[in-house]
């Protein structure tokens, strides 16, 4: 047996004392938590940005502290300026008995690239993760835990142990339920339809480079069939699932997505969960608790075997005990009356709790398989975490973040009346009605292009034939499990169930990220315009908005196993509805970018409920309404009644600007690293998929070419040319073939001769390069101007881009900002300079940014009037003499009471939003223009 012990030598070591020679610089960051300081702390990950050139990769080391001295850090770095200096590092802090209000990240080295001796202290290995690796398994001990990993067979994690020598869990499987029909087809033939069952099956296992203080191990495989009931299936539903174990930590973190690979009509998934059996031999009956979290912190204390509330009474040193999860007193010490008679007393072999809305869950439990459940009282939001264990054998605990708004889900609890019992954490519920991703219509006839287009006139639903299909999309879910050498308290299980729902987020102040512009120059905190009363009003609405969604998301549900963190997209006013039922109208899937709006918000507020949005957002925009299989990868979905059903494919929906904060404030979140690659694929998907080819003037002959693809800038290249930004920042396996594809279009985009006003020209995905469209081989120049092409992030990404590479050609620039000029002048102007005017544009107080945007790089006052008098009198947008107020509605004029703003839409909000936002940051407020908040371009 080979055994090495990886995670001694981080990359980035501590740093003792510092050897200054020559240049060096040091920056001390403090981060603070994104809520109050938890109270449980079981290791924390987070990302800091750096501003160019200050720190070089090669000579620099980062260290932590707290009021209370050290704190052992583990760094990395996920991503660099071009010139090589680094520009976002993601730290790990290990678990601590208490949390510091605070921490302070000192980075220390210098930017010139020239090494600076840095004395490095060994990280002190009696506090850092063991991990061993052998031919079969990879094992991490914290400290407090000891976890196995086999790298195949069905188990995704054979066993955790504690310190102690206890083994408190084995053979944690994944398990799959799924049916090839539903009861309710049109052939009603219930005998028809197969049932099966899976497990999974391990393909591939891998473990961090970095190990010292949080060991990321990654396991992937597919759901195999366990268990023929009737029929045969294929493997199915491939999965990644990432542990991560932090130092001195009893906790494990897990990340777990799947990825949809059925055929819609007949498969429907009736179950998937994560299982764990938990080893009880030897327990009393009477020692083995049972606890379930309940509503705001409340915990189900159970024993398997009840000595409470019986004819004859124990006392209150043994029932005191076992509601506290304690070892009873030896049972030779309980009244005789007690003690001879246990065998009569029930034992209680299974638990369940289903939660099939999100307004209310049942418990029941039985003695075992075969006899009657017995209904306990239940409750209306469970706080989805379950305990089983013993006094003395120790137990396990597994929690599901966002239990109740990823309804239906469950957990049940089985066998823990035998040696050895098991807890499932179902994120879809075997109690539900089976998962129906089958299209919601049959196509309506919508038999040629004609007709779905003049379908799309009273529906504004985009459909066609094959594109409604859920055939690639992802769902990524968060679990925690939490190991115990005995029975915790209820308290300690409160803790966790917070722990779970509310991960504690370390982030660094506002001021500081704006201030590296790692991020952009496009917000600021609204300190820079303090003192405006018109800043002012434009706070108090922003305010407003994000509560208006905040409100929106709890009073309509907007909960659910694909639904969680999206919003929908148009109001129905007069049912008091979201128009959840109407074509393009429903689920929003990120349309005018209000992504980026929350993140914005957030960057510039601190405010952690908005973070919390953003967050949700994030986890499912990239995940459900994007593709990861099949002809679409790289590509999402517009707004639709499901998330998939329009079947306008496009990369503006799938852009990564919608999830870079979140992946570098997170540290590098491995998931959304995996969403970001994902979208270089889109440069595939535009051969399979062409967005306009139901639009197009049809005397335009195109063909999809990877050497000449027909492309928009904003809402095709812009999302494409975010992806190749990380890349390049990240130094991604690809990132040498993206700056050079970036740095291409910087060359050859303004040598079309209306440079952006083209709107759409031809695209070599092989080199970046660009040509003029087909419709103008000699470039004499064409004006398409899309009031769509920069609402989808092409504006921040173009932004981004200039600030990462301070060398982008000035014709690309120039390019760039005519584009932002023109979009909103006068017609004569336009006419003036491109021969032709853009005709009647709207979504003019979104594009007020870009004006903004040209004001500040060309230094010019007026130009910034006109911004604000766009953003200001636009007549497609939010109006600020708007009501600004909701009203409720209640009684019998709507299903429930809900408030009501019947004046927003969701794509104004979006845009109202970020272009306040963006052009106070560029501008200042309208009663102060100031022309020097943020960089210039
Ligand atoms: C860094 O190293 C280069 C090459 O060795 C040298 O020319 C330069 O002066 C050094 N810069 C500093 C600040 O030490
Ligand atoms: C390492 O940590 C242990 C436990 O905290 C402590 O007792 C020991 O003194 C430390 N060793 C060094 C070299 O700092
Ligand atoms: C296993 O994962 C690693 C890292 O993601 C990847 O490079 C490798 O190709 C994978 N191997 C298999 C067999 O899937
Ligand atoms: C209950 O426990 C206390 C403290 O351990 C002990 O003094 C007392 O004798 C016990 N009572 C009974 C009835 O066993
Ligand atoms: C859980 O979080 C809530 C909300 O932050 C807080 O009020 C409560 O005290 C926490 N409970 C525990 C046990 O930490
Ligand atoms: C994928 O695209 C190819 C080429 O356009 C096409 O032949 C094939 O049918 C598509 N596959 C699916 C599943 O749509």
């Amino acid at each position: 047996m080979s055994k090495s012990v990886l995670g001694c030598v981080a990359l980035i070591g501590l740093v003792n004392s510092v050897q200054a020679q020559g240049r060096s610089t040091s920056e001390a960051v403090k981060v603070k938590w994104l809520e109050d300081a938890p109270k449980y702390n079981g290791g924390v990950t987070f990302g800091l940005p750096w501003a160019l050139g200050q720190f070089s990769a090669n000579a620099s080391t980062f260290s932590a502290s707290s009021g209370n001295g050290d704190v052992q850090l583990q760094s990395w770095i996920n991503a660099y300026w071009p010139d090589g200096s680094i520009k976002w590092t993601g730290h790990a802090l290990g678990a601590s008995e208490s949390a510091s209000d605070e921490y302070t990240i000192t980075a220390t080295g210098s930017g010139t690239g020239n090494a600076t001796r840095l004395r490095k202290r060994a990280i002190n290995d009696t506090n850092v993760i063991q991990v061993t690796q052998t031919a079969d398994n990879i094992r991490v001990n914290t400290g407090k835990i000891t976890a196995e990993f086999p790298k195949s067979g069905d188990s995704i994690l054979s066993s955790i142990k504690t310190s102690s020598g206890k083994t408190v869990g084995t053979n944690g499987r994944l398990v799959l339920r799924s049916q090839s029909g539903v009861g309710d087809d049109d052939s009603g033939d219930a005998a028809a339809v197969d049932y099966y069952n899976f497990i999974s099956k391990v393909s591939n296992v891998t473990v961090s480079k970095e190990t010292s203080i949080r060991t990321l191990v990654t396991v992937q495989g597919i759901h195999r069939l366990e268990e023929k009931l009737s029929g045969t299936h294929k493997d199915w539903l491939p999965f990644t699932v990432r542990f991560y174990l932090y130092a001195n930590s009893e906790a494990i973190r897990i990340v777990h997505t799947i990825i949809y690979d059925g055929e819609s009509k007949n498969d429907f998934i009736s179950g998937l969960g994560v299982k764990f059996d938990v080893p009880l031999e030897g327990e009393e009956f009477y020692d083995r608790h049972v606890r379930i979290a309940g509503v705001d912190g409340g915990i189900l204390h159970e024993a398997v075997q009840g000595l409470s509330g019986l004819r004859r009474d124990p006392g209150k040193n043994v029932t005191d005990a076992q509601y506290e999860g304690k070892k009873l007193p030896d049972i030779s010490t309980w009244p005789a009356n007690v003690r001879t008679r246990t065998q009569w007393i029930p034992t209680w072999s299974d638990y369940r709790l289903t939660q099939l809305s999100p307004d209310g869950f049942n418990i029941q439990k039985r003695t075992k398989a075969g006899q009657s459940w017995l209904k306990i009282p239940g409750g209306t939001r469970a706080g989805g975490l379950a305990y089983l264990g013993g006094a003395t054998v120790g137990g396990l605990a597994v929690g599901l973040r966002d239990f109740w708004k990823k309804y239906p889900t469950s957990l049940d609890i089985s066998n823990a009346a035998t040696d050895t019992g098991s807890i499932t954490l179902w994120l879809y519920s075997p109690s539900a009605e089976p998962l129906d991703v089958r299209p919601y219509h049959d196509g309506l006839g919508e038999d040629t292009y004609a007709k779905q287009l003049d379908a799309l006139e009273i529906t504004y639903e985009d459909w066609e034939g094959g594109y409604d299909t859920p055939y690639g999309v992802a769902r990524t879910n968060e679990l925690y499990i939490y190991a115990f050498d005995s029975t915790p308290t209820a308290e300690k299980l409160s803790q966790l169930t917070n722990n779970t729902n509310e991960p504690p987020a370390l982030v660094a102040d506002s001021a500081y990220i704006a201030e590296t512009k790692a991020l952009g120059t496009y917000w600021a905190t609204p300190e820079s315009t303090v003192g405006s009363a018109k800043a002012e009003a434009l706070e108090s609405q922003l305010d407003f908005l994000v509560k208006f969604y905040e409100g929106q998301v709890e009073q309509r549900r907007w909960y659910g196993f694909w639904d969680h963190g999206d919003i929908m997209h148009t109001y129905d006013r007069v049912r008091h509805q979201w128009s959840y039922d109407v074509g393009g109208y429903a689920w929003d899937n990120s349309e005018l970018s209000p992504d980026l709006f929350f993140w914005n918000f957030f960057l510039r507020t601190g405010r952690a409920d908005v973070f919390r949005l953003a967050e949700a957002q994030a986890r499912h925009g990239g995940e459900v309404d994007s593709y990861h299989l099949g002809n679409f990868t790289g590509l999402g979905t517009r707004h639709g009644v499901q998330h998939w059903s329009d079947s306008a494919k496009q990369a503006r929906i799938s852009t990564p600007i919608y999830r870079k904060a979140f992946f570098y404030l997170s540290g590098g979140d491995e998931r959304t690293g995996d969403l970001i690659h994902a979208v270089l694929e889109a440069e595939k998907a535009f051969v399979l998929v062409d967005a306009r080819r139901k639009v197009r003037d049809p005397s335009i002959i195109y063909t999809p070419d990877p050497e000449a693809l027909f492309l928009n800038f904003g809402t095709d290249w812009g999302s494409i040319a975010a992806a190749y930004l990380i890349e390049w920042e990240r130094r991604g396996p690809r990132w040498e073939e993206c700056r050079d594809k970036l740095i291409n279009t910087f060359k050859t985009f303004p040598k079309l001769k209306n440079g952006f006003v083209t709107g759409e020209a031809l695209y070599n995905s092989l080199d970046g390069t660009w040509a003029p469209p087909p419709n103008d081989p000699d470039n004499a120049g064409t004006v398409t101007v899309s009031h769509l092409s920069s609402v989808f992030g092409v504006v921040e990404t173009i932004d981004e881009l200039i600030t990462h590479y301070p060398s982008v050609p000035q014709p690309f620039v120039d390019a760039w900002l005519d584009y932002c000029y023109y979009y909103g002048a006068p017609k004569a102007e336009q006419k003036a300079r491109y021969g032709k005017d853009f005709g009647n544009l709207n979504l003019k107080q979104g594009h007020s940014r870009l004006t903004a945007y040209a004001a500040r790089a060309r230094q010019n006052a007026t130009l910034a009037a006109r911004a604000w008098n766009e953003f200001y009198t636009s007549t497609d947008g939010l109006s600020p003499n708007a009501s600004w107020q909701t009203v409720r509605i209640d009684g019998d004029k709507s299903l429930t009471v809900v408030d009501e703003a019947d004046w927003i839409s969701t794509n104004a909000a979006a845009l109202y939003g970020l272009s306040a936002i963006e052009n106070l940051a560029i501008i200042g407020a309208a009663d102060k223009i100031n022309l020097n908040v943020t960089g210039s371009a």
